[in-house]
């Protein structure tokens, strides 16, 4: 980073099927808490992105910039950002280059996705946007299925088993019940998982993060300092259709982003306490966990399976704290903006100095690592 960007004011919204509240409610919500929160003036905002892939087909809504914007009483300046799934860790990035240019000083960021209000059907065509319109959607796939063909691949080469996988989605179900705004607070068994309907062989219901709402807001600044700094945010990407990858069993966008991400914070994998990590399906866990360096490669379930060796390392270590998207839930825009407020606050409940996030779209085409850092812990 160019300059100290700090996280002065976080919020979020309950996720889940929210059929009382408008797109705009969603806004209202995320974004009046979120300047409580900041203890700043509406009018210290001086610009808005707001994160968000479908509302054109989910609420018939386009023009999110302005629609934000005038809910503020000055109406500063406002753009919105979409990368599919990634869209809201991607707008944080955003920000940070606008406040980096000094082109602005303080910037409410907003994550927002209004999901619900269609049938499933066609929330899961309007995913696919997401994949390669030319090379996956004619064949019919949706995203649990390219996530089902991804699984399939890693469990043949690494011998990974469907028990295993099953406490993927129990410990994230576990994490999510102390979390009052996750969309499904229930734990489950590991059993449940594959007792869960099936979606795509061998994807259950409960190896899916689900279809939701909610919205989630930061505010970060130049101008005023807090406990609570981005260390780095970095981008990456590759190709849409996952036909065109060398391998479907490890995602590059992540490695790219995360090695940039770790040289520009001028940390490792060891400084780093708490992780929010993309698991839009139980598989991708695993696999973002390799792909992040926390694991090597076939090794990545063994952060569920062992909770004793690495949590232990870990009285402050988390892992998907929020339950991830998988049991705190995914509206897509909102989702990145959740994962770096999360880390933000559990930085400061458990005074730990580093945290990051992990945000990707579509099947990783695009990804986005955050590294958030604590100044007040000395190292
Ligand atoms: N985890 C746990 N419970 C779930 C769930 C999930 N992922 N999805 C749905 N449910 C529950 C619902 O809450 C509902 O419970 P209720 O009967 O107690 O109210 C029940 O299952 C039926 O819900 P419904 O909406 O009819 O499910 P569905 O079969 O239409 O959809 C999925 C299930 C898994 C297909 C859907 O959640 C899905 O498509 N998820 C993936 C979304 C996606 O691709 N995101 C982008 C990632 S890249």
């Amino acid at each position: 980073m160019q300059r100290d960007i700090f996280l002065i004011g976080a919020s979020q919204t309950k996720f889940g099927e929210l059929w009382g509240k408008s797109l705009r409610d969603l806004a209202e919500e995320a974004v009046g808490k979120a300047i409580a929160d900041a203890s700043c003036l509406p009018t210290a905002i001086d610009a808005v992105i707001v994160a968000n892939m479908l509302a054109e087909t989910a609420n018939n809504q386009a023009h999110l910039g302005a629609m934000v914007s005038s809910l503020l009483p000055h109406r500063p300046p406002a753009l919105r950002v979409e990368a599919a799934c990634a869209s809201g860790s991607v707008a944080v990035h955003t920000a940070c280059a606008l406040l980096e240019s000094g082109r602005a000083q303080t910037i409410l960021v907003l994550g927002l996705e209004k999901m619900t209000d269609i049938p499933g059907e066609t929330i899961a065509c309007a995913l696919m946007g997401a994949a390669d319109a030319e090379e996956d959607q004619p064949s019919g796939l949706t995203f649990p299925g390219i996530f089902g063909l991804i699984a399939n691949r890693y469990m043949h080469e690494h011998y990974l088993t469907r028990d295993e996988l099953n406490l993927v989605s129990a410990t994230h179900h576990l994490n999510a019940a102390e979390n009052p705004y996750a969309h499904f607070q229930n734990p489950i068994d590991p059993e449940d998982v594959e007792k869960s309907p099936i979606v795509a062989d061998p994807l259950h219901v409960l190896d899916c993060s689900p279809v939701s709402d909610g919205a989630a807001a930061c505010i970060l600044s130049t101008h005023t300092a807090s406990q609570v700094r981005l260390a780095a945010s970095q981008l990456a990407h590759d190709t849409l259709s996952i036909t065109k990858r060398p391998s479907i069993t490890s995602f590059r966008a992540t490695k790219d982003a995360a090695k940039k991400a770790y040289a520009e914070a001028g940390v490792t994998t060891k400084d780093i306490s708490h992780i929010e990590h993309h698991d839009c399906f139980s598989i991708a866990a695993v696999i973002n966990l390799e792909d992040l360096g926390f694991a090597e490669k076939g090794k990545g379930i063994e952060w569920y399976k062992n909770s004793t060796t690495h949590y232990s390392l870990l009285t402050t270590h988390s892992l998907n704290s929020s339950g991830g998207l998988k049991s705190c839930g995914h509206p897509v825009g909102a989702t990145g903006v959740k994962q770096i407020i999360e880390i933000g606050k559990k930085l400061k409940e458990e005074k730990t100095q580093w945290g990051l996030a992990h945000n990707f779209g579509g099947a990783c085409a695009t990804c986005c690592v955050t590294i958030l850092e604590n100044t007040a812990v000395s190292p």
